[in-house]
């Protein structure tokens, strides 16, 4: 089928690299040109494992394209993802002018034939409805400062809700086996050429698994499927939440959070994902989507206490490091800390929201001097958002004349560095393990003082 992806961030070049590469003829379409040269010539822009390699051999078989040119996107597509961001406004709420504007610009070029336009983006409940408006003030501006008359358009689209539920650092394999696809919308024409483009991934032809049953797919009406989205992100976020205040409890009374999180998660009912005890959630996706939800209950009339308390958990965890810091080192003016990571998580590249920068600033508030060495970081020079911090070229430069290090970002080479050497070169072997990631018995032996989050060390 012939796609078109608007907007080529974590999401949108993902999907569109993903769907080329289960035989679709794609165009993905951004407005930053620096990015569309870069994707050309067969970079990705982000890192994210295994996309470049794919993106790589889908431009040899000539069934991708990238462009800045909303026009030729929008003539191409039979299917148009609008896949651009909805970051947080100062109140919490989704800021959806990026899709405005995309929408618009759709109406503006629609150009005959049936299209679905597609809400990949997460977007407030209430949004589908929304876009299939603003498309249609695309094409009324259009037609009127048109010279001739142009065709009739407006009934040649429908408007489906697909959030994505892809995992940064491993969104390429999130994508191809995913646990369901949700579809919203009340056409059927335009859920059937849905299911059509789904169909490999639905059949499981580039799966790890090709022999598990097909994916699951859920249709239902355009608000429900946004509202799963952000249910689904919201009862993640609350589940970590709530094994963080399980953990400083163990924290209190001498019990282990590692042991506790599999004791629950033994039981079926709870489940043994997303209960990993550490310095709080972080990332440009469970903040800002929790916060959106507070905000539309808010608006509504409804307070969201269960929600609103697992964002103030969260708040508070990510200061735990520091507690900890000052726990061991008393006063932290003038001595140096290193972080292990600075990431929001393993795996990408994505600084946003990224528990390390709310470290960072309050360590420089209390006068420490900070320094960091991050794999993909470090390694690609990209510092957006990043200041006061030193950011060192490995782990051994940043732990020389440290006073206490913090792992922030669980980073599986982690895990084989020279920590009897790095402990030897800092001025106070501490470990602040922000999430509970070494071997507590490996770091005493190598001379560290091993603190983790809710873990008897
Ligand atoms: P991103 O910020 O990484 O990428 C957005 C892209 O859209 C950028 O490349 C930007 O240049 C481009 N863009 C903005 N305005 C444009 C326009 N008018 N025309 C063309 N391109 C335009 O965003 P993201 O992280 O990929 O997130 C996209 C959406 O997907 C958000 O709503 C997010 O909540 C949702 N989501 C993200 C993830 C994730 O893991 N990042 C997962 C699920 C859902
Ligand atoms: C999350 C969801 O997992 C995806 O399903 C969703 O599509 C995405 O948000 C989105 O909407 O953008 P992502 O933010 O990429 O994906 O990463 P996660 O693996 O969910 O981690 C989010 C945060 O929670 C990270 O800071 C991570 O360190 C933290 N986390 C995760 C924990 O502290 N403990 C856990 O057990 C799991």
């Amino acid at each position: 089928m012939r796609v078109c992806v608007i907007g080529t961030g974590y999401v949108g070049l993902v999907t569109g690299v993903c769907l080329a590469h289960s035989g679709h003829d794609v165009i993905c379409i951004d407005n930053n040109e620096e990015k569309v040269k870069l994707m050309k010539s067969g970079q990705s822009p982000i890192f994210e494992p295994g996309l470049s390699e794919i993106m790589q051999s889908c431009i040899q078989n000539g069934n991708i394209q990238f462009s800045a040119d909303l026009a030729a996107g929008v003539t191409h597509g039979e299917i148009l993802f609008i896949a651009v961001g909805t970051p947080p406004l100062p109140n919490g709420e989704s800021d959806t002018r990026y899709v405005e504007a995309v929408a618009r610009g759709i109406g503006a070029n629609l150009n005959g034939g049936y299209k679905v336009i597609v809400n990949k983006s997460t977007v407030p409940i209430g949004s589908g409805d929304w876009v299939r408006m603003i498309v249609l003030d695309g094409i009324a501006e259009r037609q009127k400062s048109a010279e001739e008359k142009l065709p009739e358009i407006a009934n040649q689209f429908d408007v489906v809700s697909n959030p994505e539920f892809l995992r940064e650092g491993s969104a390429v394999y999130d994508t191809f086996n995913p646990d369901r696809i949700v579809l919203g919308g009340n056409s059927q024409q335009a859920i059937g050429m849905m299911k059509e483009l789904y169909a490999p991934i639905v059949e499981r032809k580039l799966a790890a698994d090709q022999s598990l049953p097909p994916v699951p797919v859920l249709v239902t009406d355009l608000s429900s499927a946004e509202m799963i989205k952000y249910a689904a992100n919201a009862f993640l976020a609350t589940k970590i939440s709530f094994i963080n205040e399980v953990a400083n409890i163990c924290d209190r009374v001498g019990a282990d959070v590692t042991q506790v999180a599999k004791g629950i998660g033994l039981d079926s009912r709870i489940g043994n994902k997303f209960l990993q005890a550490g310095i709080g959630w972080g990332g440009s996706c469970f903040p800002k989507d929790v916060s959106a939800l507070i905000h539309t209950a808010d608006d509504y009339g409804y307070e969201a206490q269960l929600l609103k308390s697992a964002v103030s958990v969260n708040e508070r965890q990510r200061l735990i490091a520091l507690e900890k810091l000052q726990q061991a080192l008393k006063i932290l003016k003038g001595k140096t800390v290193g972080l292990l990571g600075l990431t929001f998580k393993p795996d990408t590249d994505d600084l946003r929201d990224a528990p390390a920068l709310n470290l960072i600033e309050q360590l420089n508030r209390l006068g420490a001097k900070v320094k960091a060495y991050d794999p993909i970081i470090s390694q690609t020079g990209m510092r957006h958002g990043l200041s006061g911090v030193l950011v060192e070229t490995d782990a051994e430069r940043l732990a020389d004349g440290c006073d206490a290090l913090v792992l922030v970002t669980e980073w599986q080479q982690f895990n084989t560095l020279d920590y009897v050497k790095m402990a030897q070169l800092m001025n106070h072997p501490v470990m602040i393990d922000g999430r509970n990631f070494l071997n507590p018995e490996a770091m005493a032996k190598a001379g560290f003082q091993y603190v983790g989050v809710g873990r008897t060390a």
